[in-house]
């Protein structure tokens, strides 16, 4: 096995040219996965895609890495005692395949400590609303029915805590009177199709500097 490429701390202005390899976590339907493949190779962003890890056999995700041609894997959580034997078989398995940057995509499981600290500063996430607002897993769902006139998507590093690390990009989104709960997802995940790509195309040019819980970009 070839050594795993040593990276350079993000907050020192990687440079990541020759191509960042990433694993995407998914357990459902993908489209952020599939959105991520699409845009990084139109827009010549410096990623390689390598991997699609799913928690879910039955994971919509998986039909459409088979298509994009990314290798996927399934890991069945059943088989594993605990969270955290888990996650170290996970982790095992992004060094193995020289994985240097984690995305998370609905990926609906809580990751460990062991995890977060063995990809430092190198996870990041997708969620449907504007964070520290409804954190969870049916953002979109509970902005609608709070009676939010804005919400958003962000997409942030991933920390120890559940929605919760640095902020890289976030967008708003007006909801409208007589906008539907259906049409409002529709509208995020349209926003979520953009935003992803966009902060890992900022990643990739080295153009995130992390100081605390502010992401600075440069
Ligand atoms: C997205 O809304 C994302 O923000 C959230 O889970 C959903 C996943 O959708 N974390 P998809 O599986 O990428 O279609």
């Amino acid at each position: 096995m070839k050594p795993v490429r040593k990276l350079k701390r993000l907050n020192k202005r990687a440079d990541f040219s020759n191509g960042l390899n990433v694993a995407i976590l998914a357990s459902g339907n993908g489209s952020n996965f599939e959105s991520l493949v699409k845009t990084t190779k139109e827009k010549k962003i410096k990623v390689n895609i390598k991997l699609l890890i799913t928690d879910k056999r039955g994971a919509f995700a998986r039909k459409r890495a088979r298509r994009l041609g990314v290798k996927d894997i399934f890991i069945n959580p059943k088989e594993f005692k605990s969270r955290l034997e888990f996650d170290k078989k996970i982790v095992k398995l992004l060094h193995k395949e020289e994985i240097e940057l984690v995305a998370l995509a609905g990926y609906m499981r809580i990751i460990s400590p062991y995890f977060v600290k063995s990809f430092k500063n190198k996870i990041l996430n997708i969620h449907p609303a504007l964070l520290p607002c409804f954190k969870g897993a049916t953002a979109i769902k509970d902005a609608y029915e709070y009676g939010c006139k804005v919400t958003g998507v962000t997409v942030h590093f991933v920390d120890e805590k559940v929605d919760h690390g640095p902020i890289i990009l976030q967008e708003p989104l007006k909801i409208d009177s007589g906008l539907t709960l259906s049409k409002l997802e529709e509208k995020i995940h349209k926003i979520e199709h953009r935003l992803y790509p966009e902060a890992l195309r900022l990643l990739s040019k080295g153009k995130l500097k992390i100081r605390g819980r502010n992401v600075k970009i440069i």
